[in-house]
């Protein structure tokens, strides 16, 4: 299991610090959480933030946009070069366009799926992303209750990638823990991401070893 920390649970007063921290502690991904206070009702950062995310990390970046206007954030994180950006597909009415221009620039493009949108939405688009995020929480804030109904998505995502030889990997995102963990792991996911169970721990490194089943 890849293991992809969030930190929008980070001390922010000490936002390089832990960044390095986890990178130091074996984490695989920075899973940084961008949202606008329209499609979530919460507002975190933008580029300069993140800037100074990427300068601290030694790890790849994983944007997960939670805005409307999709094409217009995309514009403003593609020049900081993540690995992934990713974007809602509830919100996305050309989602083949964006996915070819986030490819286009050197980026590898991602989709995410609110617990409530079906697994059937991405049937037509599975081919063209590198990695689906499934939502395990509403989006918007960090240390909700996980939503257990996102096992049988990822059983039900699997056997889609599977179906049409996608090579797109699995992401789990909201309530992940050293508990649920194992469960994710036998539906068949690939990446873990974690904010509240690493960042309130007080050894980050026993907390990404937890999660590495
Ligand atoms: C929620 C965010 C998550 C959040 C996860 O909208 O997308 O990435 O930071 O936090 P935890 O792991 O505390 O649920
Ligand atoms: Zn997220």
């Amino acid at each position: 299991m890849y293991v992809a920390p969030s930190i929008l649970s980070a001390d922010f007063g000490n936002l390089s610090s832990e960044i390095k921290k986890v990178c130091e502690c074996g984490a695989d991904l920075l899973h940084i959480d961008v949202m606008d206070g329209h499609f979530v009702p919460n507002l975190t950062i933008g580029p300069i933030v993140v800037e100074v995310a990427k300068k601290a990390s030694t790890i790849p970046l994983d944007i997960h946009l939670m805005v409307e206007n999709v094409g217009f954030f995309v514009d403003m994180f593609l020049p900081i070069k993540p690995k992934f950006i990713s974007f809602h597909i509830e919100e996305e009415k050309h989602p083949l366009r964006l996915i070819d221009h986030i490819r286009n620039n050197g980026v590898s493009p991602a989709v995410v799926l609110n617990p409530h949108t079906p697994i059937n939405s991405i049937k037509h688009i599975i081919n063209s992303v590198d990695m689906v995020l499934l939502m395990s929480v509403n989006p918007g804030f960090g240390g909700q209750k996980f939503i257990p109904s996102v096992l049988d998505k990822i059983k039900e995502l699997k056997e889609l990638i599977y179906k049409t030889n996608s090579i797109c990997m699995i992401e789990v995102d909201g309530g992940v823990n050293g508990l649920n963990v194992r469960d994710l792991d036998s539906a068949g996911a690939d990446i873990v991401v974690a904010g509240s169970y690493i960042f309130s721990s007080n050894d980050y490194k026993a907390s990404i070893n937890s999660l590495k089943v």
